[in-house]
């Protein structure tokens, strides 16, 4: 009788671990956006939802012009945030960069979209800006859960369960009515450092559920872009480099699906000169530009933002230079050729330490 108990107590034990575990390896290895676990600090914390929602702020009906003076509850945006939407609209107008700037708002885009109809908002999805857990905010703001902490990792991505629709799931004119009335947004951070982010995650970190970028990806790459065939080390940089600039990289770009939204143009991905985004952040000043998104979304008393360790955000020159570090100056121009457009729309200045 004794022994069974002692049994029963040690399994309740080993359940236990394996839940600790689990919830560990959960956290720090199933990040589709490729935020390693030292960069989770977008933890929002849902709150009770205290008084009203603010169903005054717009009405659905009326087209809000986006981004422009009167946004949120009458409030004057800091005027930061108007300059990045009137520098938007000035490169959407110039007709050198109309390749790289302009993009149709195809069935890609919208599907790069999320919906929050209850709150009228729309995000669309950029990689490598901690962007998971802005849908999670989304997700409880819907609805679906009540909290943060609820939201079961596999259904985070999956838009038939997490109540969280693409905008693509919706009629052309209910897609239409969403573009025109509610209140948009997206992330951005430097192009090269983006791209950076990217390599590492998906082809250096190499995460086990997802093999295909180092199985299928990064030998299509290496096949088409490997300048010393005598290397026979996994993808390098330059590789990926080589592969990003080249013009007619089209047809392999169509081999690898939609695992090239993370590494095409923002342009390409959010349509930013076909759709009045009313907010644009930047990784480099989250600090400031989530808490003024959630104002803006009139959604910041419904949700807080936690502290975000400082220094982990900003722009590192030192990690840049050392990834091209012995990539020649052909291919880094070729590489900002294809970028120009994000670099300009966003106000990200051009690396002319790797270009000169
Ligand atoms: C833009 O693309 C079109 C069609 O692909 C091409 O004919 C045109 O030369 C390009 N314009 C610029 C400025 O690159
Ligand atoms: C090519 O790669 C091999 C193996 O890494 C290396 O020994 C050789 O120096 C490289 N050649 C050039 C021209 O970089
Ligand atoms: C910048 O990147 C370099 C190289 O990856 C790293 O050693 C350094 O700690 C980084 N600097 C900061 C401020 O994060």
């Amino acid at each position: 009788m004794h022994h069974q108990w002692l049994l029963l107590a040690a399994c309740f034990w080993v359940i236990f671990m394996f839940m600790v575990a689990s919830k560990f390896i959960t956290l720090t290895f199933r990040d589709p956006d490729g935020y390693s676990a030292k960069h989770e600090f977008l933890v929002l914390t849902t709150m009770p939802e205290v008084g009203k929602v603010p169903e005054e702020k717009r009405s659905p009906e009326e087209p809000k012009p986006t981004g422009h003076v009167l946004a949120g509850r009458g409030l004057l945006q800091p005027l930061v945030y108007l300059e990045r939407l009137e520098l938007v609209r000035n490169v959407c107008r110039d007709d050198a960069l109309r390749n790289l700037s302009h993009t149709a708002v195809s069935t890609f885009v919208l599907n790069r979209i999320f919906v929050c109809d209850k709150h009228k908002i729309l995000f669309c999805q950029t990689p490598k800006v901690g962007n998971t857990q802005w849908k999670k905010v989304l997700i409880v703001l819907n609805g679906a859960f009540p909290s943060i902490d609820e939201i079961p990792e596999n259904v985070v991505h999956d838009h038939e369960k997490n109540g969280l629709p693409r905008l693509s799931s919706f009629s052309e004119a209910e897609i239409q009515r969403r573009l025109k009335t509610y209140f948009k947004f997206f992330i951005v951070r430097d192009p090269f450092e983006r791209l950076i982010s990217a390599f590492k995650d998906k082809f250096v970190h190499n995460p086990r559920f997802e093999p295909w970028y180092r199985h299928e990806i990064a030998p299509g790459i290496i096949r088409k872009y490997r300048r010393n065939r005598t290397e026979t080390r996994g993808i390098q940089f330059e590789d990926f480099v080589r592969y990003l600039g080249d013009p007619n990289r089209r047809w392999l770009d169509l081999q690898f699906g939609d695992h090239i939204i993370h590494w095409v143009t923002y342009a390409e991905l959010c349509a930013p000169c076909e759709i009045a985004y009313s907010v644009i952040g930047h990784h480099e000043t989250l600090e400031s530009d989530a808490p003024h998104i959630l104002r803006e979304a009139g959604i910041d008393h419904l949700v807080s933002y936690p502290t975000i360790p400082p220094g982990i955000t900003a722009y590192n020159k030192t990690k840049v230079e050392r990834y091209f570090l012995g990539i020649s100056r052909r291919d880094i121009r070729r590489l900002y050729a294809r970028f120009q457009g994000d670099f300009k729309l966003f106000g990200y200045q051009k690396p002319d330490f790797l270009l000169s």
